[in-house]
């Protein structure tokens, strides 16, 4: 990864000159004037070691900003330096440009993984509401809706510091189109900010959805001061149903450790209730750990990437091997990583292309970190665990993504 500050002319011209001492390391088996893309949009380096793309850069950031130039499959992609620091937020006015979509099909990789189900998974680039209100969808069992929180976060293709209108509007279309495209008594979980909860359930009941439960998820992190309230320690995730009621809800069992003042340990388990305390979140430093996607000097690809436990308990509780699992605002794939272990079939929009690569990527060679078996002890006392949990060891691999 090449980090430099940007001049006043790179910013004027949309151009990024690549500093001599990073031309070995980026161009070492290229030759010089070369096509290519950057962030998706159409690019061409010069003989000068300039990367040129007026289209995405001209304007784009604030002189002297420093941002993170990466090279992979895709071609080029920049982001400013803050993107990939986690608990910066970034509260200047974002320009965000819409990158160009896939000209091709949805990628559909089929796999037979537990060789009970003959499994799927779509992973499609471009804006989610655009093929919600489209043929491609439809029938889904699940989905884990995910969206950026508008917290100010330097998401490449999204405002997050747009108006409270403007992104609530958005959601609720998401919602709406999510509702259309699923199967009846099929399930969402809508996860967001506990300071949001009472317009979460408002868009999801005006939408037609039933409310089930409201999960708190409290991340096993630290929790955030605040000077005249309790500080805040979870995030919610409301669970709704379409229709009276959900056509499939399977009841699990999981195996904590005692309690201080229990005085034995559960022989059978306990029931999951909707306070969820045994997941950690993957936060910055060494707790987000190996599960956490990183480019070769360690910086985290994705600042929200959900973890795979999280996932699991999701989509063992909705669904049954060969239902169909969606995810509109698929970030890293997590959804479609922990669906394809188990035997369930997928679909993951997102808008930005470097991340559409990271999915394809984690899905075709399943990480040591993704893999979600090493939880199976954990929910052992669950009744119907193997009927619903196809167990067939994926074909690991601790891979460096970029
Ligand atoms: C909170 S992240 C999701 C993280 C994800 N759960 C994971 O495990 O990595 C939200 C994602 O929504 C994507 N996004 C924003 N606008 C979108 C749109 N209109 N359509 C599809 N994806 C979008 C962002 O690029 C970002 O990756």
């Amino acid at each position: 990864m090449v980090t430099k500050k940007l001049k006043k002319k790179e910013v004027e011209l949309g151009f990024i000159q690549i500093p001599s001492k990073d031309r070995q390391h980026l161009f070492a088996e290229s030759t010089l004037p070369l096509e290519t893309k950057l962030n998706g949009f159409p690019a061409k380096v010069d003989k000068h070691a300039r990367l040129w793309c007026r289209e995405y850069l001209k304007s784009k950031f604030p002189v002297n900003t420093e941002v993170n130039l990466i090279r992979n499959e895709a071609g080029f992609q920049v982001m400013p330096k803050t993107a990939t620091q986690e608990t910066e937020t970034n509260t200047n006015e974002q320009t965000i440009v819409t990158p160009p979509e896939s000209e091709s099909e949805p990628v559909l990789t089929s796999s037979d993984v537990s060789g009970l189900n003959e499994t799927w998974h779509k992973i499609i680039q471009g804006d989610c509401l655009r093929y919600l209100n489209s043929e491609a969808i439809g029938d889904v069992h699940l989905t884990f809706f995910d969206p950026p929180y508008l917290q100010g976060k330097a998401y490449r293709f999204f405002d997050d510091n747009q108006s409270d209108g403007k992104y609530w509007d958005w959601v609720k279309s998401i919602i709406k189109g999510v509702y259309n495209v699923t199967a009846d008594g099929g399930a969402i979980y809508f996860m967001h900010r506990e300071k949001n909860a009472e317009r979460v359930l408002r868009i999801l009941r005006k939408a037609g959805w039933n409310f089930q439960n409201l999960i708190i998820w409290r991340k096993m992190t630290s929790a955030v001061p605040i000077e005249t309230r309790f500080s805040k320690q979870y995030q919610i995730i409301v669970y709704a149903i379409k229709g009276e009621k959900p056509r499939v809800f399977n009841k699990l069992r999981i195996d904590p450790p005692p309690l201080p003042w229990h005085k034995w340990q559960h022989e059978e388990g306990v029931f999951l209730t909707d306070v969820w305390d045994d997941i950690r979140e993957l936060t910055s430093g060494y707790f987000a750990g190996e599960e956490a996607l990183r480019d070769k000097e360690g910086n985290r690809l994705h600042i929200q990437q959900t973890p795979v436990a999280l996932l699991l308990r999701i989509i063992l509780s909705s669904t049954l091997p060969g239902d169909v699992v969606l995810d509109p605002t698929a970030g890293t794939g997590t959804a479609l990583v922990v669906a394809k272990q188990l035997a369930r079939s997928s679909i993951g929009i997102e808008i930005d292309p470097l991340y559409i690569e990271l999915i394809k990527k984690r899905l075709t060679n399943i990480r040591v970190a993704d893999d979600v078996s090493r939880h199976f002890e954990y929910y052992k006392f669950t009744s119907n665990l193997k009927q619903i949990w196809p167990l067939e060891k994926p074909d690991l691999k601790q891979q460096k993504l970029l």
